[in-house]
């Protein structure tokens, strides 16, 4: 078949050399004589050129009818909205029907609540309620306004300059919605050009702030010290410019997503070594770590000064909400008019700012709620280390939502099933997480153990 069809064009092609050397085909133009094939190419470029001098063509312009345009309105699908809703992005979050307290009530039943990131205990704590209702009926609730735009309040200023003090940093500035603190603050010092080496296991508000800085990003394997310094060699020996670019760590002090304790002490001796600058989010670890619950730094024993830009937010351990970036005058005031969520956004509500100074003051007047958050926390690790095997074990998200409608449902224990958004691009596996506080008793911490230990049994005898 094959040798057929090359028979065939290669007949053709020799009728068309005949064709084209004939006598007759050539011609002579002033004295010269032009062979058969270029007179035929000749004629192709004119025709060629004819075609595209033509105007092209268009249909008559005949208005549709008022059938056609009700036809084709009829037969258009707009593209949708939002992509189907598979079974994987169902999600039907449980309601607190009162406060997020150690005990709340869901689905009017009380349960034991290891859900709420309330670490000190300060949701419902009473000088906290107090200086709230101060405040909201001195300031009333919202300040309707910018901080640039006569939305700066002076309790404003009493917050930033009682976070500064307490965390031992020249200045440090208010944001009025917690995540919007790393995605404002990364964007106002990282830009086109810089690099970034950032954990792969970071929250989404510090992802989000990598993106928007558009600056390039290396991931290094989640709390990974090794492939941290892979990253950080690599950039600077391949990189000629290195050391004209400005050069960032990004991390975490205790994960979100993991709950791991980020060894602050080699990062720093990596930062120094090949000079980055380190933006920390205490957002998990404010509060929490250190002594006096100063947070990562003080954990570890690193002068808080080494530390270029820390963040968090106030949602967590200060139960109340907002956040903060602090660090020196320069930094903070950079972001005076460079970071989007504290120029554009109305500042925080008042009485959330005077809430964040008695939390802390209440932090500080009571060391005893940072012993007794340990004290909970060693206590669910050591007699009940079984279910952490089961954490590490069950990593499907439908068997995690079992446990958690179990737990729900037959122990009135309430704890968090990490289920991604699709928004979040951190591949670490989903768990069960649980937020120990300071005002969980010991009662609650056996009730949960003993639920975890029951449902992973359940669980393992049924895979
Ligand atoms: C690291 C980190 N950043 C930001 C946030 C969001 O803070 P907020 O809930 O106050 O907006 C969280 C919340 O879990 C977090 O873990």
């Amino acid at each position: 078949m094959a040798s057929t069809v090359e028979g065939m064009m290669k007949q053709a092609f020799d009728w068309a050399m005949i064709a084209l050397n004939a006598p007759f085909a050539g011609a002579v133009v002033f004295g010269v004589h032009i062979g058969g094939h270029y007179v035929a190419e000749g004629l192709l470029v004119v025709v060629i050129i004819f075609l595209l001098l033509q105007k092209s063509y268009k249909p008559p312009k005949k208005p549709l009818t008022e059938k056609e345009v009700d036809e084709l309105c009829e037969d258009w699908v707009p593209e949708s909205l939002i992509p189907p809703i598979t079974e994987e992005v169902k999600f039907e979050p449980s309601v607190l029907e009162s406060a997020a307290g150690p005990h709340t009530i869901v689905n009017g039943k009380d349960v034991v609540n290891f859900a709420s990131a309330n670490y000190l205990g300060l949701v419902g704590h009473e000088k906290l309620m107090e200086s709230c209702t101060a405040a909201l009926e001195k300031y009333g609730v919202g300040s309707c306004g910018p901080r640039g735009f006569y939305g700066t309040i002076d309790v404003h200023l009493d917050c930033e300059e009682r976070v500064a003090k307490f965390i031992g940093t020249p200045d440090s500035i208010l944001y009025s919605y917690g995540i919007s603190t790393m995605f404002s603050a990364i964007p106002a010092f990282c830009k086109k050009g810089d690099v970034i080496v950032a954990d792969d296991g970071v929250h989404w508000g510090i992802q989000n702030g990598l993106h928007l800085s558009r600056s390039t990003v290396v991931y290094f394997k989640h709390n990974d010290m090794e492939s941290l310094e892979r990253a950080l060699e690599k950039i600077t020996r391949e990189n000629k410019r290195a050391s004209k670019i400005r050069r960032y760590i990004v991390v975490e002090a205790i994960y979100q997503n993991s709950g791991q304790i980020a060894p602050l002490d080699v990062i720093i001796r990596l930062k120094e070594k090949f000079r980055f600058r380190v933006l920390l989010d205490e957002s998990n670890s404010f509060g929490v770590l250190g002594s006096s619950g100063r947070g990562l730094t003080e954990h570890y024993g690193v002068p808080v000064d080494k530390i270029d830009i820390i963040t968090a937010s106030m949602g967590h351990a200060l139960a109340t909400d907002g956040g903060f970036c602090t660090g020196s005058v320069r930094v903070v005031d950079h972001q005076r008019l460079s970071s989007s969520g504290y120029v554009f956004s109305a500042s925080l509500p008042p009485y959330l700012a005077s809430a964040a100074i008695s939390a802390i003051d209440i932090l500080e007047e009571n060391p005893q709620l940072l012993r007794k958050l340990r004290e909970n926390v060693a206590l669910l690790w050591k007699d009940h280390w079984s279910f952490t095997h089961f954490v590490l074990f069950v990593v499907y998200i439908i068997v995690l939502m079992v446990v958690h409608m179990q737990m729900l449902k037959e122990d009135y224990v309430f704890v968090m099933v990490s289920k991604r958004s699709t928004l979040d691009k951190c591949n670490l596996p989903v768990g069960v997480k649980l937020f120990v506080s300071a005002s969980h008793s010991e009662s609650n911490l056996l009730k949960v153990s003993d639920s975890l230990n029951r449902v992973s049994k359940l669980i393992l005898a049924n895979l």
